[in-house]
Parts: structure tokens; C-alpha cells; sequence
């Protein structure tokens, strides 16, 4: 080999190289975080007759504020709870029942369907109910919980966080109001 060729071939590798690492770093920079929302009782109460069972103005304004523009995943019976599709989102719908239709959004019938269509989406969200949180939860990479500082009467819960896996990272306390009775807190947690 001469000492040309040899130049060559390295020069080759090293491009090479520079391609991995920045094909490697896109991905990195392109990486879609799933988010779980929720909000849940001192006992985890999530619902009740297929409805929420509190209103606290603040957190709706917040869900609304950070699920906009993206991607929300949903049960069946979470998208029937709800007078219309959340409009400034991509309403994906999770159920088992052919032919099932969803104004507004997307039929959706596993888990793998629901995200190879939020794949795009820098930050899709799993927003509900009981049966979709534990569907998902493993496969999030953060949740974002308003804890409701008090016990209510539900028949829908939200899963144990399992804190060996799940860090909390953030946490503010909003104090009950005139308006609104109950302590409650915005926690956000990331996998570990
Ligand atoms: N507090 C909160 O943050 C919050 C948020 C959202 C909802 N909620 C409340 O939660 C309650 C609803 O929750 P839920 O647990 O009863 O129902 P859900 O999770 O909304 O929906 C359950 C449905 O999802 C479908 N599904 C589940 N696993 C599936 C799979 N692997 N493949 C395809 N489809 C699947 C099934 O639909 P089919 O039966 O059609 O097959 C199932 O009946 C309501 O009370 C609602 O108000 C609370």
C-alpha cells in the first residue's frame, strides 16, 4: 500500500466516523419525550362514572398550556368523557372495537399504532384514563402529575409511581383559593 492510498483510506474512516456521531447527535437533539399528565387524589383517585371529579381552573389552563401542538393518546372511554376532541392537538384514540369512530381524531387499536404515530412529535402525551396510565407508564420517559392534596371517592385510579424508577425533579405547591377548596401540587418526575 502506498502512503497515498493509506491517507486515503483514513481520511475515508474518518469521515465515516463524523457521520455516525452526527447522524448519533440528531437523534439525540430529535429524541421525543413521552409525557404522561395526570392529575390524581391523596389515594390516587383519578375518575369517577366516567368523569373527573374535581375542576381546579389552574390545572386545566396548564394541561392546555402544555399539550397544544401535540400529540395526546387517550383510552376509549377518556375520549367519550369528553364533550369534543381537545382542538390544537392530535387526538389519538386507543380501543379495541373495530369500526369504532372518533370525530376529530385518530382510531388507534394497540399500543405500537399509537406510537409509531406520535414518532415525529417532540413531546407526545399519554393523558388518561386509569387503564392507558398503566398501559404507558413504563414506556414514559416523564410524568406530569398535579397531586389533589385530599381523598376523594373515585372508581378509576392512578398507578402507584414506582419511586426506584421515577425521580422528582420539579415541584410547586398551589394553595387552596375562595374559588377552589383543595392544597394540590404540579410534580414532575423523569425516569431514572
Ligand atoms: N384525573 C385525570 O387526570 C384523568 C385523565 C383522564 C381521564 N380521567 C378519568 O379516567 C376515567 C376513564 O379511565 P378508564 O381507565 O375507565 O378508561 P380509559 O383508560 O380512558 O379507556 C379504557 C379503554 O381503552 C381501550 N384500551 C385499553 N387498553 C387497550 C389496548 N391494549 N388496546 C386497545 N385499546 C385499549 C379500551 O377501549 P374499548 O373498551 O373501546 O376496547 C378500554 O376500555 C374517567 O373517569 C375519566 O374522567 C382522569
Amino acid at each position: 500500500m502506498t502512503t497515498e492510498s493509506i491517507k486515503a483510506k483514513n481520511n475515508g474512516l474518518l469521515y465515516a466516523m463524523e457521520d455516525e456521531i452526527s447522524s448519533h447527535l440528531n437523534q439525540e437533539t430529535t429524541k421525543s419525550i413521552l409525557t404522561l399528565i395526570a392529575a390524581a387524589g391523596k389515594n390516587n383517585a383519578l375518575g369517577k362514572d366516567n368523569d373527573l371529579i374535581w375542576h381546579i381552573s389552574n390545572d386545566l389552563k396548564r394541561f392546555k398550556r402544555l399539550t397544544s401542538g401535540h400529540a395526546i393518546i387517550m383510552g376509549r372511554k377518556t375520549f367519550e368523557s369528553m364533550p369534543k376532541a381537545l382542538p390544537n392537538r392530535t387526538n389519538i384514540v386507543l380501543t379495541n372495537k373495530k369500526g369504532f369512530k372518533a370525530e376529530g381524531g385518530i382510531v388507534v387499536h394497540s399500543i405500537e399504532a399509537a406510537l409509531d404515530l406520535v414518532k415525529e412529535d417532540t413531546q407526545p402525551f399519554i393523558i388518561g384514563g386509569g387503564e392507558i396510565y398503566r398501559l404507558f407508564m413504563d414506556l414514559c420517559d416523564r410524568i406530569e402529575l398535579t397531586r389533589v392534596h385530599h381523598d376523594f371517592e373515585a372508581d378509576v385510579y392512578f398507578p402507584e409511581i414506582d419511586l426506584s424508577q421515577w425521580k422528582e425533579v420539579a415541584c410547586e405547591d398551589v394553595p387552596a383559593t375562595d374559588d377552589q377548596p383543595y392544597n394540590y401540587s404540579f410534580i414532575t418526575y423523569e425516569k431514572q
